[in-house]
Protein backbone atom coordinates (compact mmCIF):
# COMPACT_ATOMS: atom_id res chain seq x y z
CA UNK A 1 0.00 0.00 0.00
CA UNK A 2 1.42 3.26 -0.97
CA UNK A 3 0.26 6.88 -0.24
CA UNK A 4 -0.82 8.76 -3.28
CA UNK A 5 -1.51 12.14 -3.82
CA UNK A 6 -3.36 13.33 -7.22
CA UNK A 7 -3.57 16.71 -8.49
CA UNK A 8 -6.40 17.47 -10.50
CA UNK A 9 -9.84 16.02 -10.20
CA UNK A 10 -10.82 15.79 -13.87
CA UNK A 11 -11.92 12.80 -15.86
CA UNK A 12 -7.76 11.35 -15.82
CA UNK A 13 -7.26 12.43 -12.26
CA UNK A 14 -10.52 11.05 -10.78
CA UNK A 15 -11.21 8.25 -12.28
CA UNK A 16 -7.22 7.10 -11.68
CA UNK A 17 -7.18 8.34 -8.14
CA UNK A 18 -10.34 6.04 -7.68
CA UNK A 19 -9.08 2.99 -9.07
CA UNK A 20 -5.50 3.27 -7.28
CA UNK A 21 -7.57 3.51 -4.24
CA UNK A 22 -9.71 0.70 -5.35
CA UNK A 23 -6.52 -1.92 -5.83
CA UNK A 24 -5.48 -0.92 -2.07
CA UNK A 25 -3.74 2.59 -1.92
CA UNK A 26 -4.23 5.13 0.24
CA UNK A 27 -5.73 8.14 -2.02
CA UNK A 28 -5.97 12.16 -1.79
CA UNK A 29 -7.72 13.28 -4.47
CA UNK A 30 -6.96 17.84 -4.20
CA UNK A 31 -8.09 20.33 -6.80
CA UNK A 32 -7.62 24.48 -6.11
CA UNK A 33 -11.45 24.26 -7.43
CA UNK A 34 -12.81 24.26 -3.62
CA UNK A 35 -16.50 23.74 -4.97
CA UNK A 36 -15.87 20.54 -7.12
CA UNK A 37 -13.79 19.01 -4.06
CA UNK A 38 -17.47 20.24 -1.85
CA UNK A 39 -19.56 18.59 -3.94
CA UNK A 40 -17.32 15.03 -4.52
CA UNK A 41 -17.15 15.06 -0.29
CA UNK A 42 -20.75 15.34 -1.19
CA UNK A 43 -20.96 12.67 -3.45
CA UNK A 44 -21.68 14.58 -6.69
CA UNK A 45 -19.35 13.41 -9.76
CA UNK A 46 -18.57 16.21 -11.66
CA UNK A 47 -18.42 13.92 -14.89
CA UNK A 48 -21.10 11.21 -16.08
CA UNK A 49 -19.08 8.26 -15.98
CA UNK A 50 -20.95 4.65 -15.60
CA UNK A 51 -19.55 2.92 -12.37
CA UNK A 52 -17.78 5.99 -10.74
CA UNK A 53 -20.07 7.14 -8.30
CA UNK A 54 -20.67 3.85 -6.81
CA UNK A 55 -16.51 3.23 -6.82
CA UNK A 56 -16.04 6.40 -4.82
CA UNK A 57 -18.30 5.90 -2.39
CA UNK A 58 -17.03 1.96 -1.34
CA UNK A 59 -13.21 3.38 -1.23
CA UNK A 60 -14.57 6.78 0.59
CA UNK A 61 -16.60 4.76 3.20
CA UNK A 62 -13.67 2.30 3.39
CA UNK A 63 -11.30 5.20 4.07
CA UNK A 64 -8.70 4.81 1.07
CA UNK A 65 -9.93 7.67 -0.45
CA UNK A 66 -10.28 11.54 0.41
CA UNK A 67 -10.77 14.83 -1.11
CA UNK A 68 -9.19 18.02 -0.20
CA UNK A 69 -8.94 21.64 -1.83
CA UNK A 70 -5.59 21.96 0.14
CA UNK A 71 -3.23 20.97 -2.42
CA UNK A 72 -0.10 21.82 -0.42
CA UNK A 73 -0.75 19.23 2.83
CA UNK A 74 -2.21 16.91 0.09
CA UNK A 75 1.48 17.18 -1.56
CA UNK A 76 3.37 16.87 1.89
CA UNK A 77 1.00 14.03 2.88
CA UNK A 78 1.95 11.57 -0.17
CA UNK A 79 5.02 9.94 -1.29
CA UNK A 80 3.57 9.64 -4.70
CA UNK A 81 2.61 13.00 -6.36
CA UNK A 82 0.19 12.39 -9.50
CA UNK A 83 0.07 15.59 -12.12
CA UNK A 84 -3.89 14.60 -13.64
CA UNK A 85 -4.41 18.77 -14.31
CA UNK A 86 -5.65 19.47 -17.65
CA UNK A 87 -3.55 20.67 -20.86
CA UNK A 88 -6.54 22.36 -23.22
CA UNK A 89 -5.49 23.38 -26.70
CA UNK A 90 -3.81 26.61 -26.99
CA UNK A 91 -4.67 28.81 -30.14
CA UNK A 92 -1.52 27.77 -32.22
CA UNK A 93 -3.00 24.22 -31.76
CA UNK A 94 -0.21 23.40 -28.68
CA UNK A 95 -0.48 22.25 -25.15
CA UNK A 96 -1.49 24.88 -22.99
CA UNK A 97 1.06 23.41 -19.89
CA UNK A 98 -0.37 26.82 -17.17
CA UNK A 99 -1.95 24.26 -15.15
CA UNK A 100 1.12 21.55 -14.86
CA UNK A 101 3.72 24.18 -14.23
CA UNK A 102 1.45 25.40 -11.58
CA UNK A 103 1.22 21.88 -9.75
CA UNK A 104 4.77 21.52 -10.23
CA UNK A 105 5.52 24.59 -8.14
CA UNK A 106 3.15 24.12 -6.00
CA UNK A 107 5.05 20.35 -5.44
CA UNK A 108 8.55 22.28 -5.09
CA UNK A 109 7.56 24.95 -2.40
CA UNK A 110 5.81 21.62 -0.23
CA UNK A 111 8.86 19.50 -0.80
CA UNK A 112 9.14 18.15 2.64
CA UNK A 113 10.64 14.47 1.90
CA UNK A 114 11.72 11.89 -1.38
CA UNK A 115 8.78 12.48 -3.73
CA UNK A 116 8.37 10.64 -6.88
CA UNK A 117 6.24 13.26 -9.09
CA UNK A 118 4.55 11.46 -12.31
CA UNK A 119 2.80 13.54 -15.07
CA UNK A 120 -0.19 11.47 -15.95
CA UNK A 121 -1.69 14.66 -17.71
CA UNK A 122 -1.28 14.28 -21.97
CA UNK A 123 1.91 16.65 -22.74
CA UNK A 124 4.52 17.47 -25.07
CA UNK A 125 8.02 15.64 -25.33
CA UNK A 126 10.19 17.07 -22.78
CA UNK A 127 7.57 18.28 -20.37
CA UNK A 128 8.49 15.86 -17.25
CA UNK A 129 12.09 17.52 -17.87
CA UNK A 130 9.98 21.18 -17.39
CA UNK A 131 8.40 19.96 -14.44
CA UNK A 132 11.82 18.78 -12.70
CA UNK A 133 13.60 22.28 -13.17
CA UNK A 134 10.33 23.96 -11.72
CA UNK A 135 10.59 21.70 -9.01
CA UNK A 136 13.96 22.45 -8.19
CA UNK A 137 13.64 26.09 -8.54
CA UNK A 138 11.13 26.36 -6.11
CA UNK A 139 11.91 24.11 -3.33
CA UNK A 140 13.24 25.37 0.12
CA UNK A 141 15.08 22.58 0.89
CA UNK A 142 17.87 20.02 -0.83
CA UNK A 143 15.32 17.26 -0.32
CA UNK A 144 15.72 14.43 -3.39
CA UNK A 145 12.98 13.88 -5.94
CA UNK A 146 11.97 11.80 -8.76
CA UNK A 147 10.22 12.69 -12.42
CA UNK A 148 8.34 10.38 -14.01
CA UNK A 149 5.94 10.15 -17.00
CA UNK A 150 2.89 7.30 -16.55
CA UNK A 151 0.42 8.17 -19.63
CA UNK A 152 -3.40 7.24 -19.26
CA UNK A 153 -5.10 5.82 -21.65
CA UNK A 154 -8.72 5.33 -20.54
CA UNK A 155 -11.68 5.94 -22.36
CA UNK A 156 -14.93 8.41 -21.77
CA UNK A 157 -17.64 5.95 -20.83
CA UNK A 158 -15.59 3.14 -20.09
CA UNK A 159 -13.23 4.67 -18.63
CA UNK A 160 -13.20 2.66 -15.04
CA UNK A 161 -13.04 -0.63 -16.73
CA UNK A 162 -10.44 0.99 -19.06
CA UNK A 163 -8.27 1.72 -15.84
CA UNK A 164 -9.13 -1.34 -13.72
CA UNK A 165 -8.40 -3.22 -16.87
CA UNK A 166 -5.46 -1.51 -18.32
CA UNK A 167 -3.78 -2.98 -21.48
CA UNK A 168 -0.65 -1.68 -20.15
CA UNK A 169 0.82 0.40 -17.74
CA UNK A 170 3.80 2.87 -19.47
CA UNK A 171 6.65 3.86 -17.13
CA UNK A 172 9.22 6.48 -18.02
CA UNK A 173 11.38 7.48 -15.00
CA UNK A 174 14.41 9.65 -13.86
CA UNK A 175 15.54 6.77 -12.08
CA UNK A 176 15.77 3.11 -12.11
CA UNK A 177 14.42 3.11 -7.94
CA UNK A 178 11.07 5.08 -9.03
CA UNK A 179 10.54 3.26 -12.32
CA UNK A 180 10.25 0.28 -9.96
CA UNK A 181 8.40 1.75 -7.33
CA UNK A 182 5.73 2.90 -10.17
CA UNK A 183 5.78 -0.86 -11.09
CA UNK A 184 4.78 -1.94 -7.57
CA UNK A 185 2.14 0.55 -7.66
CA UNK A 186 0.62 -1.09 -10.28
CA UNK A 187 1.18 -4.75 -9.55
CA UNK A 188 -2.74 -5.45 -8.20
CA UNK A 189 -4.05 -4.23 -12.05
CA UNK A 190 -1.89 -7.32 -13.51
CA UNK A 191 -1.41 -5.66 -16.45
CA UNK A 192 1.97 -5.83 -19.24
CA UNK A 193 4.26 -3.19 -17.35
CA UNK A 194 6.63 -1.06 -20.21
CA UNK A 195 9.61 0.78 -18.82
CA UNK A 196 10.83 3.52 -20.67
CA UNK A 197 13.25 6.64 -20.86
CA UNK A 198 10.77 9.95 -19.84
CA UNK A 199 10.87 11.10 -23.63
CA UNK A 200 9.68 7.48 -25.04
CA UNK A 201 6.51 7.36 -22.30
CA UNK A 202 5.31 10.62 -23.43
CA UNK A 203 5.54 10.35 -26.83
CA UNK A 204 3.91 6.93 -26.78
CA UNK A 205 0.82 8.78 -25.64
CA UNK A 206 0.62 11.35 -28.48
CA UNK A 207 1.99 8.28 -30.84
CA UNK A 208 -1.30 5.98 -29.39
CA UNK A 209 -3.61 8.91 -30.21
CA UNK A 210 -2.63 10.10 -33.27
CA UNK A 211 -2.28 6.42 -34.52
CA UNK A 212 -6.01 5.90 -33.38
CA UNK A 213 -7.25 8.79 -34.92
CA UNK A 214 -5.49 8.02 -38.18
CA UNK A 215 -7.32 4.55 -38.23
CA UNK A 216 -10.94 6.39 -38.18
CA UNK A 217 -9.96 9.20 -40.52
CA UNK A 218 -8.36 6.47 -43.04
CA UNK A 219 -11.66 4.59 -42.73
CA UNK A 220 -13.83 7.41 -43.13
CA UNK A 221 -11.79 8.30 -46.11
CA UNK A 222 -12.63 4.94 -47.46
CA UNK A 223 -16.04 4.87 -46.75
CA UNK A 224 -16.59 8.78 -48.58
CA UNK A 225 -15.02 6.58 -51.95
CA UNK A 226 -16.89 3.68 -51.43
CA UNK A 227 -19.93 6.02 -51.71
CA UNK A 228 -18.38 6.96 -54.89
CA UNK A 229 -17.28 3.49 -56.53
CA UNK A 230 -19.72 1.17 -54.67
CA UNK A 231 -19.02 -1.08 -51.84
CA UNK A 232 -20.31 -1.04 -48.48
CA UNK A 233 -17.80 0.46 -46.15
CA UNK A 234 -19.13 -2.04 -43.05
CA UNK A 235 -18.15 -5.22 -44.94
CA UNK A 236 -14.68 -3.20 -46.24
CA UNK A 237 -13.99 -3.00 -42.51
CA UNK A 238 -14.71 -6.19 -41.48
CA UNK A 239 -12.47 -7.61 -44.55
CA UNK A 240 -9.78 -5.44 -43.34
CA UNK A 241 -9.97 -6.49 -39.55
CA UNK A 242 -8.90 -9.95 -40.28
CA UNK A 243 -6.09 -9.38 -41.23
CA UNK A 244 -4.57 -9.21 -37.60
CA UNK A 245 -1.95 -6.67 -38.25
CA UNK A 246 -4.31 -4.01 -39.04
CA UNK A 247 -6.62 -5.58 -35.94
CA UNK A 248 -10.70 -4.39 -36.07
CA UNK A 249 -10.96 -1.64 -33.44
CA UNK A 250 -11.14 1.66 -34.80
CA UNK A 251 -12.47 1.27 -38.06
CA UNK A 252 -15.95 2.14 -37.71
CA UNK A 253 -16.69 4.62 -40.00
CA UNK A 254 -19.10 7.88 -39.17
CA UNK A 255 -19.25 11.45 -39.02
CA UNK A 256 -15.55 11.77 -37.76
CA UNK A 257 -14.06 11.43 -34.18
CA UNK A 258 -14.51 14.61 -31.34
CA UNK A 259 -13.77 13.98 -27.70
CA UNK A 260 -11.39 15.51 -25.31
CA UNK A 261 -8.09 13.79 -26.80
CA UNK A 262 -7.86 12.82 -30.21
CA UNK A 263 -8.76 16.50 -31.84
CA UNK A 264 -6.05 17.82 -29.09
CA UNK A 265 -3.67 15.74 -29.21
CA UNK A 266 -2.95 15.21 -32.84
CA UNK A 267 -2.72 19.20 -33.81
CA UNK A 268 -0.72 19.16 -30.22
CA UNK A 269 1.38 16.46 -32.38
CA UNK A 270 1.42 18.20 -35.16
CA UNK A 271 2.43 21.28 -33.25
CA UNK A 272 5.31 19.55 -31.04
CA UNK A 273 6.91 18.33 -34.85
CA UNK A 274 6.80 21.20 -36.57
CA UNK A 275 8.65 23.08 -33.54
CA UNK A 276 11.63 20.69 -33.74
CA UNK A 277 11.93 20.88 -37.68
CA UNK A 278 9.44 18.16 -39.24
CA UNK A 279 6.31 18.71 -41.19
CA UNK A 280 3.97 15.93 -40.41
CA UNK A 281 1.82 15.75 -42.81
CA UNK A 282 -0.50 12.43 -42.55
CA UNK A 283 -1.23 13.98 -39.23
CA UNK A 284 -2.23 17.35 -40.95
CA UNK A 285 -4.28 15.22 -43.06
CA UNK A 286 -5.69 13.59 -40.88
CA UNK A 287 -7.20 16.64 -38.74
CA UNK A 288 -8.34 17.60 -42.36
CA UNK A 289 -10.24 14.68 -43.52
CA UNK A 290 -11.91 15.25 -39.76
CA UNK A 291 -13.04 18.21 -40.10
CA UNK A 292 -14.39 17.85 -43.42
CA UNK A 293 -16.28 13.91 -42.39
CA UNK A 294 -18.29 16.22 -39.54
CA UNK A 295 -20.17 17.86 -41.65
CA UNK A 296 -21.15 15.14 -44.46
CA UNK A 297 -24.80 14.53 -43.18
CA UNK A 298 -25.69 17.90 -44.11
CA UNK A 299 -24.58 17.07 -48.03
CA UNK A 300 -26.62 14.32 -47.21
CA UNK A 301 -29.52 16.26 -45.94
CA UNK A 302 -29.50 18.27 -48.76
CA UNK A 303 -29.43 15.81 -51.61
CA UNK A 304 -32.64 14.33 -49.67
CA UNK A 305 -34.74 17.73 -48.95
CA UNK A 306 -32.97 19.50 -51.78
CA UNK A 307 -33.26 22.70 -48.84
CA UNK A 308 -33.60 22.43 -45.31
CA UNK A 309 -34.78 26.32 -44.53
CA UNK A 310 -38.40 25.71 -42.84
CA UNK A 311 -37.84 22.24 -42.45
CA UNK A 312 -38.07 20.18 -38.99
CA UNK A 313 -34.92 18.63 -38.26
CA UNK A 314 -34.91 16.56 -35.46
CA UNK A 315 -30.72 15.78 -34.58
CA UNK A 316 -30.64 11.97 -32.40
CA UNK A 317 -27.76 12.49 -30.03
CA UNK A 318 -25.44 15.30 -29.46
CA UNK A 319 -22.20 13.90 -27.22
CA UNK A 320 -18.96 13.06 -28.99
CA UNK A 321 -20.02 9.43 -28.26
CA UNK A 322 -22.24 7.41 -26.20
CA UNK A 323 -22.12 7.04 -22.28
CA UNK A 324 -20.58 10.52 -21.92
CA UNK A 325 -21.79 13.86 -21.13
CA UNK A 326 -19.25 15.18 -22.87
CA UNK A 327 -19.50 17.62 -25.86
CA UNK A 328 -16.51 18.69 -26.73
CA UNK A 329 -15.73 18.63 -30.03
CA UNK A 330 -18.50 17.03 -30.56
CA UNK A 331 -19.76 17.23 -34.75
CA UNK A 332 -23.19 18.27 -33.48
CA UNK A 333 -21.86 21.31 -32.52
CA UNK A 334 -20.79 22.17 -36.19
CA UNK A 335 -23.67 20.57 -37.59
CA UNK A 336 -26.32 22.35 -35.51
CA UNK A 337 -24.77 25.75 -36.51
CA UNK A 338 -25.06 25.31 -39.94
CA UNK A 339 -28.94 23.79 -40.24
CA UNK A 340 -29.65 27.08 -38.27
CA UNK A 341 -27.57 29.15 -40.28
CA UNK A 342 -29.87 27.57 -43.25
CA UNK A 343 -33.29 28.02 -41.52
CA UNK A 344 -33.87 24.62 -40.56
CA UNK A 345 -36.36 24.50 -36.75
CA UNK A 346 -34.06 22.12 -35.13
CA UNK A 347 -35.36 19.54 -32.79
CA UNK A 348 -32.55 17.95 -30.53
CA UNK A 349 -32.80 14.79 -28.32
CA UNK A 350 -30.10 13.19 -26.00
CA UNK A 351 -30.13 11.64 -23.30
CA UNK A 352 -27.77 13.31 -21.04
CA UNK A 353 -26.18 16.20 -22.57
CA UNK A 354 -29.57 18.74 -23.04
CA UNK A 355 -28.31 20.64 -20.03
CA UNK A 356 -25.23 20.87 -20.83
CA UNK A 357 -25.92 21.86 -24.86
CA UNK A 358 -28.63 24.76 -23.79
CA UNK A 359 -25.22 26.75 -23.31
CA UNK A 360 -24.23 26.80 -26.57
CA UNK A 361 -27.84 26.71 -28.98
CA UNK A 362 -30.37 28.63 -25.86
CA UNK A 363 -33.54 29.11 -27.37
CA UNK A 364 -32.40 28.72 -31.10
CA UNK A 365 -33.73 24.70 -30.53
CA UNK A 366 -36.02 22.73 -29.00
CA UNK A 367 -35.04 20.27 -26.36
CA UNK A 368 -36.62 16.51 -25.78
CA UNK A 369 -35.85 13.98 -23.89
CA UNK A 370 -37.68 11.61 -25.54
CA UNK A 371 -36.64 10.50 -28.61
CA UNK A 372 -40.09 10.26 -30.05
CA UNK A 373 -41.08 13.31 -29.37
CA UNK A 374 -37.94 14.33 -31.03
CA UNK A 375 -38.69 13.04 -33.95
CA UNK A 376 -42.63 13.94 -34.19
CA UNK A 377 -43.92 15.99 -37.12
CA UNK A 378 -40.06 16.53 -38.54
CA UNK A 379 -38.89 15.99 -42.08
CA UNK A 380 -35.70 14.72 -41.89
CA UNK A 381 -33.74 13.17 -38.55
CA UNK A 382 -29.88 13.32 -38.44
CA UNK A 383 -28.88 10.49 -36.43
CA UNK A 384 -25.29 12.12 -34.69
CA UNK A 385 -24.62 9.58 -31.59
CA UNK A 386 -25.08 5.90 -31.03
CA UNK A 387 -26.44 5.91 -28.22
CA UNK A 388 -28.72 2.95 -27.22
CA UNK A 389 -32.21 4.59 -27.05
CA UNK A 390 -31.46 5.62 -30.70
CA UNK A 391 -30.29 2.30 -32.07
CA UNK A 392 -32.73 0.47 -30.68
CA UNK A 393 -35.12 3.06 -31.97
CA UNK A 394 -38.76 1.39 -32.77
CA UNK A 395 -38.36 2.62 -36.57
CA UNK A 396 -42.30 1.71 -37.23
CA UNK A 397 -43.13 3.74 -34.49
CA UNK A 398 -40.46 6.47 -35.83
CA UNK A 399 -42.06 6.34 -39.49
CA UNK A 400 -45.70 6.75 -38.30
CA UNK A 401 -44.67 10.24 -36.40
CA UNK A 402 -42.13 11.59 -38.94
CA UNK A 403 -43.54 13.79 -41.33
CA UNK A 404 -41.15 12.37 -44.05
CA UNK A 405 -39.61 9.19 -42.83
CA UNK A 406 -35.90 10.61 -43.89
CA UNK A 407 -32.91 9.39 -41.76
CA UNK A 408 -29.46 10.68 -42.24
CA UNK A 409 -27.32 8.45 -40.39
CA UNK A 410 -23.83 9.54 -39.14
CA UNK A 411 -23.09 6.66 -37.23
CA UNK A 412 -24.26 3.57 -39.48
CA UNK A 413 -26.82 2.31 -36.38
CA UNK A 414 -28.83 0.81 -39.10
CA UNK A 415 -29.93 -2.19 -41.54
CA UNK A 416 -29.98 -1.45 -44.73
CA UNK A 417 -32.13 -4.47 -45.78
CA UNK A 418 -34.92 -3.07 -42.66
CA UNK A 419 -34.72 0.68 -43.51
CA UNK A 420 -35.43 -0.83 -47.29
CA UNK A 421 -38.35 -2.90 -45.71
CA UNK A 422 -39.92 -0.11 -43.36
CA UNK A 423 -39.94 2.06 -46.45
CA UNK A 424 -37.41 4.60 -45.07
CA UNK A 425 -34.87 6.99 -47.27
CA UNK A 426 -32.02 6.29 -45.54
CA UNK A 427 -28.29 7.53 -46.47
CA UNK A 428 -25.19 6.46 -44.00
CA UNK A 429 -21.76 6.55 -44.41
CA UNK A 430 -19.79 4.14 -47.03
CA UNK A 431 -22.71 2.51 -47.76
CA UNK A 432 -25.46 2.34 -50.35
CA UNK A 433 -28.61 5.06 -50.30
CA UNK A 434 -32.06 3.29 -49.70
CA UNK A 435 -35.92 4.33 -50.78
CA UNK A 436 -34.24 7.24 -52.99
CA UNK A 437 -37.49 7.01 -55.54
CA UNK A 438 -39.26 7.06 -52.00
CA UNK A 439 -38.80 10.82 -51.52
CA UNK A 440 -40.03 11.38 -55.43
CA UNK A 441 -39.99 14.86 -56.28
CA UNK A 442 -38.12 16.42 -52.86
CA UNK A 443 -34.70 14.50 -54.02
CA UNK A 444 -32.19 16.04 -56.34
CA UNK A 445 -30.69 13.55 -57.79
CA UNK A 446 -26.55 14.29 -58.47
C1 LIG B 1 -9.61 8.38 -26.60
C2 LIG B 1 -8.64 7.18 -26.56
O1 LIG B 1 -9.33 6.00 -27.00
C3 LIG B 1 -8.08 6.99 -25.15
O2 LIG B 1 -7.14 5.94 -25.15
C4 LIG B 1 -7.41 8.29 -24.72
O3 LIG B 1 -6.90 8.19 -23.43
C5 LIG B 1 -8.40 9.46 -24.80
O4 LIG B 1 -8.93 9.54 -26.14
P1 LIG B 1 -12.14 8.87 -25.91
O5 LIG B 1 -11.92 10.21 -26.53
O6 LIG B 1 -12.79 8.78 -24.59
O7 LIG B 1 -10.73 8.09 -25.78
O8 LIG B 1 -13.06 8.01 -26.90
P2 LIG B 1 -12.90 6.90 -28.03
O9 LIG B 1 -13.79 5.78 -27.67
O10 LIG B 1 -11.49 6.57 -28.30
O11 LIG B 1 -13.57 7.64 -29.28
C6 LIG B 1 -13.04 8.87 -29.76
C7 LIG B 1 -13.84 9.34 -30.95
O12 LIG B 1 -13.58 8.53 -32.09
C8 LIG B 1 -15.36 9.35 -30.77
O13 LIG B 1 -15.88 10.54 -31.32
C9 LIG B 1 -15.82 8.14 -31.55
O14 LIG B 1 -17.14 8.28 -32.04
C10 LIG B 1 -14.81 8.10 -32.67
N1 LIG B 1 -14.62 6.77 -33.25
C11 LIG B 1 -14.04 5.78 -32.50
C12 LIG B 1 -15.00 6.52 -34.55
O15 LIG B 1 -15.51 7.40 -35.25
N2 LIG B 1 -14.76 5.27 -35.08
C13 LIG B 1 -14.19 4.28 -34.37
O16 LIG B 1 -14.02 3.18 -34.94
C14 LIG B 1 -13.82 4.53 -33.04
Amino acid sequence: MKKITVIGTGYVGLVSGTCFSEIGHQVICCDIDQNKIEQLKQMKMPIYEPGLEDLVRKNVHDGRLTFTSDVSVAIQHSEIIFIAVGTPMSETGEADLTYVKAAAKMIGENLNDYKIVVTKSTVPVGTSRIVRQIISKHAFTSVSFDVASNPEFLREGSAISDCMNMDRAVIGASSDMAAKIIEEIHEPFHTKVLITDLESAEMIKYAANAFLATKISFINAIANVCELVGGDIVKVAEGMGLDSRIGNKFLRAGIGYGGSCFPKDTLALHHLARVAGYDFSIIQSVIDTNDKQKTIVIDKLLKALGDVEGNAISVLGLTFKPNTDDLRYAPSLSIIPILLNKGAKVKVFDPIALDGVKRYFGASVTYHDDVYDALHDSDACLVLTEWEEIVGLDLDKAKSIMKEPIIIDGRNCFDLEIMNSRGFHYQSIGRPAVGEERIGNLAVTN
